[in-house]
């Protein structure tokens, strides 16, 4: 089982219309390698633009709520993604979890959703450094995966990769070792097999996120059940065009 290789770019809460517009020039001008599949994530004000000037991928919000339309003062729905051109989402993120307080229930309603409306879903888990000190990292993982289990059907996991990021790897420089990363990765599929059916595990792609950069790529995205990268600080970077060309 081939699993075509996918690069997502996490901007967060970076840029402006200059720098995002001077983001998406650079990766439309640049000679990416085709067999790759990248998605680069905006902030929310800038998605609609990007949707339509990013011609090298396609286009994720970094969040959306697990309703449609109503009352939700600050929230956008999956549909309104949609609706200007984005085709993915990342849900779950651990800033998400532990800065803005949604907890796994609230996190499958969103996958959930986002699903149900047509898109495609970045579902992020990963551990505190808490949690992996205290040897807890596949129990929360799989705490994380199982919420979502319970909430979708098997066939809607073709529309779901799943990102591992290690909390106390993003933004800090301290990126997972390889044999980190392929250990969780495993585990992740492992667990898929087991809860949901051989099929989905060999079929789902698990991204490593958690200081990707132009330096460490390559030997991250050589195991084997590393499908790809979630990048946050270096997707604003030239740097990137580095990282989606990592295996060439
Ligand atoms: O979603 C990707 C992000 O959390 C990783 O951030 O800056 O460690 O690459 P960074």
């Amino acid at each position: 089982m081939t699993r075509q290789f996918i690069v997502g770019g996490n901007w967060k809460m970076n840029g402006s219309q200059a720098t995002v517009d001077s983001l998406v020039q650079g990766l439309n001008s640049a000679t990416l390698d085709k067999s790759v599949e990248v998605v680069v994530a905006p902030p929310a004000l800038y998605v609609a633009k990007v949707a339509q000037t990013f011609k090298a991928g396609q286009v994720a919000g970094q969040n959306t709520y697990c309703a449609s339309k109503g009352a939700f003062t600050g929230e956008i729905s999956p549909e309104m993604l949609k609706d200007v051109g984005a085709q993915w989402v990342i849900l779950g993120h651990s800033e998400r979890r532990h800065v803005f307080g949604e907890n796994d229930a609230l996190v499958a309603k969103k996958v959930k959703h986002a699903l149900a409306v047509g898109m495609q879903v970045m579902f992020c888990v990963g551990e505190t450094l808490d949690e992996r000190e205290a040897n807890r990292t596949t129990e929360v993982v799989f705490q994380q995966l199982q919420a979502v289990a319970d909430a979708i059907d098997e066939a809607e996991w073709a529309h779901v990769v799943i990102a591992y990021e290690p909390v106390w790897a993003i933004g800090t420089g301290k990126v997972a070792t390889p044999e980190q990363a392929q250990e969780v990765h495993a585990a992740i599929r492992g667990w898929l097999s087991d809860k949901v059916s051989a099929a989905v595990s060999q079929a789902t792609r698990i991204m490593y996120g958690g200081s990707v950069n132009a330096g460490n790529c390559k030997e991250l995205g050589k195991k084997p059940d590393v499908d790809g990268f979630l990048v946050g600080g270096a997707s604003l970077k030239p740097e990137f065009i580095d990282i989606i060309n990592c295996q060439q």
